[in-house]
């Protein structure tokens, strides 16, 4: 093992994505095992990966092509169709709404916290008792979780309103050591190019429901074997598996060195940033603050989803949120090899 320095703030802030040289010998030996193996898709690797991924989460891990793929395989598994609603938070990536739209369910948007970026409990009381929704989305925005995840999951249970959380960006975060996606009905990451960890395309489906695990595991590969479920490919290969395996075994490392980063570095120059609520630590996807800086990635998101659907709704946190967040570049630079 390598001693990793603390770069500064300038090579901190130099894009990179979260591949560590390390492990391109790995790597490459899996990628020649695949091609000796004659199998490039429907493999093992696949579930090598998902093992990996499921016992982190202490669950069931189905993977697929991409986030789009497992959310679409949770909602249908909820019965979401045309004349449902779905409620999810505006202060998201577009994905998350047009998943709903695309089974032809409404879409109820939700208000955000100042604190956390992501819905409240507040909201979702609200959005239950006004729409009577089948499904919901929360959207765990930054790299940590929603603040309120818990009382949001008791309150879905309690009502009856199918949860999927959404960890597109919460790989490697948790609260008091349990994962993003183990407290609703399904968890679904993105493991997207610019993601903390990254397949280049690639999504998956956490859950503690065996129903659901089979009928995604169907959902992705056309209903097969009898096609009692109406899917399609939504299949990730062996190649991509093999980047996940080696990816998900670095997370802890990639996350540690984000935080270290962020305590010796960033902290002191950041004293308007985002803080975590005690027994929660976050990936660090993004580093936000709520001062306007010098040097920033930008947005988590410019425009909110209501905006840009043209929902007539008043999400008055949403906007400001918008408007009065920024993102400090924080980019995971390894160790690099010994000569
Ligand atoms: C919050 C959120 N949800 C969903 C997605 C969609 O992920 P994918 O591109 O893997 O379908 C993203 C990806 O960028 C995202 O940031």
């Amino acid at each position: 093992m390598i001693p990793s320095a603390i770069p500064n703030a300038e090579e901190l802030g130099r894009f990179a994505i979260g591949f560590d040289e390390r492990d391109r010998r790995r790597l490459h030996a899996l990628w020649d095992e695949i091609l000796d193996s004659q199998r490039w898709a429907e493999g093992v690797l696949i579930e090598r990966f998902e093992n990996l991924w499921g016992q982190r989460h202490g669950t069931g891990a189905v993977a697929f092509g991409s986030w789009t793929g497992g959310a679409l395989a949770a909602l249908r598994f909820a019965g979401v169709g045309p004349g449902d609603v779905v409620i999810c938070p505006s202060n998201t990536f577009m994905a998350t709404p047009l998943a709903a739209v695309h089974l032809g369910a409404e879409v109820a948007f939700v208000d955000c916290g100042r604190d956390d970026l992501c819905a409240t409990l507040a909201e979702f009381e609200r959005a239950i008792a006004e729409h009577r929704p089948r499904a919901a989305f929360l959207v765990h925005i930054g790299g940590h979780l929603a603040f309120e995840t818990e009382a949001i999951a008791e309150l879905c249970r309690a009502e009856g309103v199918f949860l999927i959380e959404d960890c597109a960006h919460a790989h490697g975060a948790s609260l008091r050591g349990r994962q993003p996606g183990t407290f609703g009905d399904a968890g679904v990451y993105s493991f997207y190019a610019t993601k903390t960890i990254s397949t280049g395309e690639g999504g998956m489906l956490v859950s503690s429901r065996p129903d659901l695990l089979e009928y995604a595991r169907a959902f992705r590969n056309y209903g097969k074997p009898d096609h009692a479920v109406g899917g399609l490919n939504f299949r990730m290969s062996e190649f991509t598996a093999a980047l996940g395996i080696v990816q998900a075994e670095r997370l802890d490392e990639i996350v540690a060195f984000k935080n270290r980063a962020a305590r010796a570095v960033l902290d002191g120059l950041h004293p308007a940033r985002l803080q975590l609520p005690e027994g929660m630590v976050s990936g660090l996807y993004k580093y936000i603050v709520f001062d306007a800086i010098e040097r920033s990635t930008g947005r988590v998101y410019d425009e909110p989803c209501h905006r840009l659907m043209g929902h007539p709704i008043d999400l008055p946190v949403t906007d400001w949120v918008a408007e009065h967040h920024w993102c400090v570049p924080l980019y995971y630079r390894p160790p690099t090899l010994p000569a």
